[in-house]
């Protein structure tokens, strides 16, 4: 894995007073346990134990073979012994997973956000009104966003991983679409399937045009005119990123950026789908256009992965004091914004070799 990666965190030697393995005596510490615990922190809305989980399942993904309990703990660092609390510690991990597994709340929180526009907060208050089903959320009126209601609708569709085809085909059709509108547009898929991931839960295409300037407008195109019903939903957002009110600040809004963009749910014909009563399947599709300056930045932040991302952008903070984004990288110590015609580029920039899309997955 990537060398800024296995900068952080620090591996933490245990305390030599402790015989034990700080994950319990189970020693059952593995990536899928620990993702559970960083989701069930999330849902408690714990960002920093989230976080230290899902920091200690990449480390313990790039973890070279199969490690004792001990090795693990020890590359794995006392923060996530703090995260996981005493109790934890003398009960075993997979006790603790089980529990969570099993919760109403945990069960509940998941159901429900995973319906498209629904997210912790959302979620949490239904519970709190009591709402266990979707049912529920259908015979008690519960008051919906629009997204919302077409994430209840095509909640099944939604909820069944997208295939590389999928995506490929909704890419064709994205880009018959954008040619028609605007010659010498490219569509590039961007997001798990440009990491090599054969399916994902949604299909990111990036949208640009040689020409700078040329792209704007692109997506209302795409996205607002009449397709014959292939598009379910659509929520677009206008280009919002003006250079000259300076970068943002590092660890801003560093996730979100202000590009032209459309969330949306378009339905894809699909031929001798087994056990399908239906020839078609709802898939969500992000739609982003940037322009070509900013091309290589927002290919590199739609790539991924989450983690991946967060790391990167944190090392060029810290180690560099560069603020990194999905439209430019700016150099903090120089005053000025460091320009690149393509990702190698921005990774020379950073000081760091190239890393290739495969090796993201972090
Ligand atoms: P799956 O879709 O779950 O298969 O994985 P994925 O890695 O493609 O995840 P996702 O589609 O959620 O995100 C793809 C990349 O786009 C990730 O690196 C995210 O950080 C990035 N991303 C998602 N939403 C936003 C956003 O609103 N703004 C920016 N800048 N990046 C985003
Ligand atoms: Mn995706
Ligand atoms: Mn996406």
């Amino acid at each position: 894995s990537p060398g800024f990666l296995a900068l952080t965190p620090p591996p933490t030697p245990l305390p030599s007073s402790s015989s034990r393995c700080p994950t319990g005596g189970d020693s059952a510490l593995s990536q899928e346990a620990l993702e559970t615990l960083a989701e069930e922190a999330g849902f408690s809305g714990s960002e920093g134990r989230s976080l230290a989980f899902t920091r200690a399942a990449s480390v313990l993904k790039a973890l070279p073979g199969q490690l004792s309990a001990l090795e693990e703990g020890q590359a794995l660092g006392s923060g996530l012994s703090l995260s996981l609390g005493q109790d934890v510690l003398e009960d075993g991990v997979s006790v603790e997973v089980e529990r969570v597994k099993l919760s109403e709340r945990y069960r509940t929180m998941k159901l429900f956000t995973k319906i498209f526009g629904v997210g912790v907060r959302t979620a949490s208050r239904w519970y709190q009104e009591g709402i266990r089903t979707l049912v529920d959320l259908q015979e008690r009126n519960t008051k919906l966003t629009r997204q919302q209601q077409a994430g209840l609708q095509h909640y099944e569709d939604l909820n069944t991983p997208v295939e590389r085809g999928e995506a490929e085909s909704i890419g064709r059709m994205v880009q018959e679409a954008v040619q028609r509108f605007l010659p010498g547009a490219s569509v590039t898929l961007a997001g798990g399937f440009r990491r090599g991931k054969p399916r994902g839960h949604d299909v990111d295409l990036l949208l640009t045009h040689p020409e700078a300037g040329r792209e704007a407008g692109l997506l209302s195109a795409v996205c607002l005119s009449p397709h014959q019903g292939l598009i379910l939903y659509q929520h677009s957002q206008e280009n919002s990123f003006a250079l000259h009110e300076g970068p943002e600040p590092p660890g801003g809004r560093d996730v979100l950026d202000r590009f032209e963009r459309c969330f949306s749910i378009f339905r894809l014909e699909v031929q001798g789908r087994p056990g399908a009563a239906r020839g078609w399947k709802a898939v969500r599709v992000d739609l982003v256009v940037a322009p070509v300056g900013q091309f290589p930045f927002a290919l590199l932040g739609w790539t991924g992965s989450r983690h991946f991302e967060r790391e990167l952008r944190r090392f060029a903070g810290h180690e560099r004091k560069m603020v990194l984004n999905s439209h430019t990288l700016y150099d903090t110590r120089l005053n000025l914004f460091l320009p690149a015609a393509s990702e190698e580029e921005i990774f020379q920039h950073l000081g760091l070799e190239y890393v290739p899309p495969t090796q993201r997955n972090a």
